[in-house]
């Protein structure tokens, strides 16, 4: 039995059987091109076989680093952006406290992830009387946003820290090239790999989530244990014992019977990032050629208050996949109160996990009363373990999802158009003729 469940019975009723049948072949079909690496995009599969197959001594030099800049500095800087910035972001936000930081570990704080005047000035000041250390993470090297971030904190380490600045400064980019690469090889900053077959947003169990990550306090070993056991419990080629093909099947199915959205639902806030990582992961994956479930999130009870009404009453073209946790990290009860003005007197004693189960239990009901269908995938509990598990499930559910929609998973070409009119317009040498347009477009 795998380590996750996957409950579909609240889809029934949704899709007709033949839609279902249909794509089940076409599931096997994308399962194989994946498996035997000739898709589109087969460049870009080293994180199919990355639990198995990662580099070690990279690893070793991961925990190396980490245990020195918990030895010297207060805070790291993570500098990146997109998918060098979601993976980390999400395992941290999930495996730390709410408040504060895990006992082993630093303060890990993102920059370079938006252009934010504000946020960067606010850092300055809040790193005045703090040591700290900088991973700069990036494989082209060039990427606006972190590029400038990494400038002014280049420049506030150098005046802290003076020659001593580039120990400080951990580089994780490409291999062999690249302008971080070369400034990385000149000033001596340590290195890291952003492998050459790993996309960014399949790139959180390398050392572009690992070292952000460890410098957190969570066990890394474990995260990598989490995804080889995924690996093993889906390598089965087999829909009725592999989720991650159930998943994308049901997917593919109501988004074929028209429910063009999935929204990803949590119960507990420290997943909000996750969903953010699974949000790039589908998104940049299956957005292409006028096609792709549009993904969206929620964190409830707390949207049931805001996006509740939509959801039960809005247009019918919603799913839900919605992520349960078995056991709560910390329990505690309510408390019981003479005046009972509230009228909360009947739950006294009772766990608040209790309530928040029952508050899932019911809103999953209302939902799919009203006709919005629902995934459940349930995990035992919040770890570094199921971490590591529920990337890899969701990387080869998107990978099979993906190739079912008839797109590249691996590509995103997209993504280019906005930088090249922001060049423009910021004046960057080569886009001059392309600035003149866009400055009338704009008048
Ligand atoms: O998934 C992707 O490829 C993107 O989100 C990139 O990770 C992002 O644009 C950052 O690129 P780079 O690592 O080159 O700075």
């Amino acid at each position: 039995m795998s380590y996750l469940k996957l409950d579909v019975t609240k889809t029934k009723g949704f899709y007709d059987e033949k839609v279902y049948l249909d794509l089940e072949k076409e599931i096997y079909k994308s399962y194989d091109t994946l498996r035997n690496k000739n898709g589109l995009g087969n460049d870009y599969l080293g994180w199919l076989d990355l639990p198995l197959d990662y580099d070690k001594d990279e690893f070793r030099r991961i925990k190396e680093a980490a245990k020195k800049i918990k030895s010297d500095s207060d805070v790291l800087l993570s500098i990146g952006i997109g998918g060098s910035y979601l993976g980390a972001k999400s395992a941290v936000e999930m495996l730390k406290p709410y408040f504060g930081t895990n006992k082993n570990g630093v303060e890990v704080i993102f920059v370079g992830n938006h252009i934010s005047s504000t946020y960067i000035a606010d850092l300055k000041d809040y790193l005045k009387d703090k040591d700290f250390s900088i991973n700069v993470i990036s494989k082209s090297g060039t990427t606006t946003e972190p590029s400038i971030a990494f400038r002014i904190f280049k420049d506030l380490l150098i005046e802290k820290y003076g020659n001593d600045a580039a120990k400080r400064i951990y580089a994780t980019t490409d291999k062999k090239k690249g302008a971080l690469k070369t400034e990385a090889d000149a000033l001596g900053y340590q290195e890291f790999v952003v492998p050459d077959d790993v996309g960014g947003r399949y790139s959180v169990l390398t050392a572009v989530g690992l070292l952000p990550i460890a410098c957190a306090g969570i066990d890394i070993d474990s995260m990598m244990e989490g995804a080889l056991t995924a690996h093993k419990d889906y390598n089965v080629r087999d829909i009725n014992k592999n989720d991650a093909m159930k998943y994308a099947l049901l997917r593919n199915v109501l988004y074929k019977s028209g429910k063009k959205l999935e929204m990803l639902v949590n119960y507990e806030p420290k997943l909000i990032y996750f969903s953010e990582w699974w949000k790039q992961l589908f998104g940049e994956s299956e957005g292409k050629n006028n096609k792709g479930i549009w993904i969206t999130s929620a964190s409830f009870s707390t949207d049931l208050h805001s996006l509740g009404q939509m959801i039960q009453q809005g247009e019918r073209t919603i799913f839900e996949t919605v992520i349960s946790v078995e056991k709560p990290e910390r329990e505690i009860k309510i408390n019981k109160e003479e005046s009972n003005l509230d009228g909360l007197n009947f739950l006294a004693g009772k766990d608040i996990s209790y309530v928040n189960k029952m508050a899932m239990e019911g809103t999953m009901l209302a939902h799919v009363e009203g006709g919005v269908p629902n995934i459940r995938v349930t995990v035992p509990e919040i770890s570094a373990f199921t971490y590591g598990y529920m990337v890899y499930f969701f990387e080869l559910a998107c990978g099979i999802s993906a190739y079912t929609l008839g797109v590249n998973p691996f590509d995103q070409p997209g993504v280019e158009s906005y930088k090249k009119n922001m060049f423009a317009l910021l004046g960057k040498p080569g886009y001059e003729e392309m600035h003149d347009e866009l400055v009338k477009k704009l008048k």
